[in-house]
């Protein structure tokens, strides 16, 4: 089963992050400069929160704020859940499913190393089942071949 460090080695380890003082107007430009759908919040002590295209969405529209007054700080998400390299891209699925979460930081020795998206689950599961129906294909073909 591939891990989380598999999936970093393949996809980059590359993490785009704001300060909470940064306005959610800034984190916008990053996150569309950049094509992603999150930005992890860091301040001196590390890791304080993350904000997503849903935290935008339902924080600042819905409310009537303005991106260019609103600091990061107000609609970012505390609570940051996190996964080890060592874990699998299962897990992260099963993780990401029940807490309906799209983005995982990858924290290692209390570092930000690196950040894994359902799209990257996804991909890496479909590659592993497409490589099981590869082997299986190969296999019965062998048998087949050897029987007649
Ligand atoms: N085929 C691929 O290789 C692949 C991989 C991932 C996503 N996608 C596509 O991208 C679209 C959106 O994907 P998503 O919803 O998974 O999320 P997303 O748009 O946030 O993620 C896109 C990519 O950016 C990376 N990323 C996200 N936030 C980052 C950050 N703060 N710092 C550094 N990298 C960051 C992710 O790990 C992922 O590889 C979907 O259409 C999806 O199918 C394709």
């Amino acid at each position: 089963m591939k891990t989380v460090k598999q999936l970093l080695d393949e996809k980059g380890r590359d993490v785009w992050t704001v300060t909470p003082d940064s306005t959610v107007f800034d984190a916008l430009k990053l996150m569309a400069d950049k094509n992603i759908g999150a930005v992890v919040v860091t301040d001196a002590k590390g890791i304080c929160g993350i904000m997503s295209e849903r935290d935008y969405a339902r924080k600042v529209v819905l409310h009537g704020r303005s991106s260019r007054t609103t600091p990061v700080s107000e609609i970012m998400t505390e609570r940051v859940l996190v996964v080890r390299p060592d874990q699998t891209v299962q897990e992260c699925m099963a993780l990401m499913t029940r807490k309906r979460l799209r983005h995982l930081p990858v924290v290692e020795d209390g570092e930000l190393v690196g950040i894994i998206s359902i799209g990257d689950v996804v991909k890496a599961i479909l590659s592993e089942q497409e490589f099981m129906i590869d082997q299986l294909e190969t296999y019965i073909m062998g048998h087949r071949i050897t029987q007649t």
